[in-house]
């Protein structure tokens, strides 16, 4: 039988391949938006963090989801120092959450509260890929717009405290094989990432709304 990391990852293949594809994440990398819509984008993960991570020091000690609770997986710093260089000292003032994005802190939110099973779905959906492919989206961020290289503006997909991802991947999904759910609850936990991938990709589709290439 394939473990639960195999299995976790098999099944949100295709909707993996799907949030890849989508019109916004296309014209990003494609490098053909304008930095306003990186910076939107920025701001809605900052909602997204907000919600994994708020509630994070109580799951530390949760014997399912504290194993996965690792301070140098932490996004909101980053994200923060991000938007001040995005849009200025005062960004905090003008943070906007748009109703997809809402809807996905949400969900974290609740599971974060009340389901630490659906949080390592959520954890996984998220932080795994930020050290997967959002590295290929901070390498286009840097080109696109001119940041630096690994500073501000994509420190989000910096992880300092990181030095080797693939090595961090494996410990991680090493974790997943470990995680102390019955058959139930890991079916429930793999559908519960389908649901991360959907409402992310739901986010996708409202920026793509709010961002369509004129030409
Ligand atoms: C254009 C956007 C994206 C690109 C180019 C991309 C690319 C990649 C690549 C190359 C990997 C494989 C890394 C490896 O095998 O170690 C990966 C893994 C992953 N990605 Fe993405 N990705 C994108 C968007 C997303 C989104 C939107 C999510 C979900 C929010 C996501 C979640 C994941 C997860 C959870 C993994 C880990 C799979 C596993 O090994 O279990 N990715 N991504």
């Amino acid at each position: 039988m394939d473990s639960f990391s195999t299995l976790i990852r098999t099944a949100s293949h295709e909707q993996h391949v799907a949030a890849e594809a989508s019109t916004f994440m296309s014209d990003l990398l494609g490098g053909r938006l304008g930095v306003e819509a990186y910076a939107r984008y920025t701001e809605q993960l900052w909602f997204v963090y907000e919600a994994l991570e708020a509630g994070a020091g109580r799951l530390a000690s949760d014997p399912v989801a504290g194993p996965f609770i690792r301070p140098e997986l932490f996004r909101l710093a980053a994200l923060e120092r991000d938007l001040a260089h995005l849009r200025g000292p005062d960004w905090r003032s003008t943070l906007d959450a748009l109703p997809a994005t809402r809807a996905y802190a949400e969900r974290a939110r609740e599971c974060a509260e009340r389901w630490p099973a659906g949080y390592v779905a959520h954890h996984y959906t998220r932080y795994l890929g930020d050290l997967s492919g959002g590295q290929i989206i901070r390498d286009r961020a840097e080109r696109t717009w001119g940041f630096a290289k690994r500073g501000d503006g994509v420190r989000f997909y910096v992880f300092e405290e990181i030095p080797n991802p693939a090595a961090f991947k494996r410990g991680y999904r090493a974790l997943l094989d470990a995680v102390g759910a019955d058959d139930l609850d890991k079916q429930r936990m793999v559908a519960e990432c389908k649901r991360a991938f959907a409402l992310n990709t739901e986010v996708f589709r409202a920026l793509g709304e709010e961002f369509p290439l004129s030409a």
